[in-house]
């Protein structure tokens, strides 16, 4: 008798783990969206003071977007110039860090329909009345982020001294320190940076070129449509406008 019990036991058991047993997983397998970023990009992504979690316009987004594809999200934080090379690796899903969508970037990921018009700027010590537009710029020392598009403009700008950092809090400590005369940066993480931290800093001048953040995501890949098809749900269901909101108040969304 005994071992016919354990012997309808161990059946069962095997049963359980052959189903899967009543579990909340599906047949297909888990379904997790490796999402990676570069969180010195406030207030697109960023640790809030005390807190693990990273949050930000980009973060909620994303979230929306992996409920549309009834995607776990997982969110990975790294180093900004490392993000594109991992996806085509396949380490990661998809990108959203506040990348800007260019020609260059287009020729080695997919990146998806604009999300947010944005552009750079041009931030300087407030005190510092001489550097009021791009051309004087020329020879000066200017701080970066590390395989941006402000990398680039201020290359082209300044030529060879400008100093590239992993960080924007590095970039923005280096002008602080006066290691630096100015920093290029896109134009709501400057004002966020100096608002909530550097009231030292100050924009001049108008924005560079208008760029659009897309998300990335593997060349030629399936999810390239699939987050399109998501991205223009949200905006139409409205959820797009009300994360918009939340971040950047009620001025009209710059989708
Ligand atoms: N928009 C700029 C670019 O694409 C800067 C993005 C930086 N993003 C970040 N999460 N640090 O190069």
């Amino acid at each position: 008798m005994k071992k016919y019990v354990l012997f309808l036991f161990s059946l069962l058991t095997l049963l359980c783990i052959v189903t899967g047993c009543g579990g909340e997983k599906k047949a297909d397998g888990p379904k997790v969206l490796k999402v990676g970023t570069e969180v010195t990009f406030p207030p697109f992504e960023f640790r809030e003071k005390g807190s693990k979690e990273i949050s930000g316009f980009d973060m909620d987004l994303i979230r929306a977007v992996g409920k549309k594809l009834d995607m776990q999200v997982e969110i990975l934080d790294m180093d900004f110039e490392a993000l594109i090379p991992a996806v085509k690796r396949g380490n990661l899903n998809l990108v959203i860090a506040g990348m800007t969508i260019t020609p260059d970037r287009q020729k080695i990921v997919d990146m998806s329909e604009p999300y947010y018009e944005s552009g750079l700027s041009l931030v300087v010590r407030k005190e510092n009345t001489s550097l009021q537009k791009p051309e004087d710029l020329k020879g000066r020392a200017v701080a970066v982020q590390l395989g941006t598009t402000g990398e680039e403009k201020a290359k082209q700008l300044a030529g060879d001294k400008v100093r590239s950092f992993k960080t924007n809090e590095e970039v923005f400590q280096a002008l602080k320190e006066k290691a630096v005369d100015a920093i290029i940066l896109d134009k709501p993480v400057a004002q966020y940076y100096i608002n909530k931290h550097h009231p030292d800093a100050v924009i001049v001048g108008d924005t560079f070129a208008k760029e659009s953040y897309g998300i990335v995501t593997r060349r030629h890949g399936e999810l390239t449509p699939k987050i399109n098809k998501a991205l223009a749900e949200l905006k139409q269901s409205g959820e797009y406008d009300k994360i918009y909101e939340k971040w950047f108040g009620k001025e009209p969304a710059k989708k």
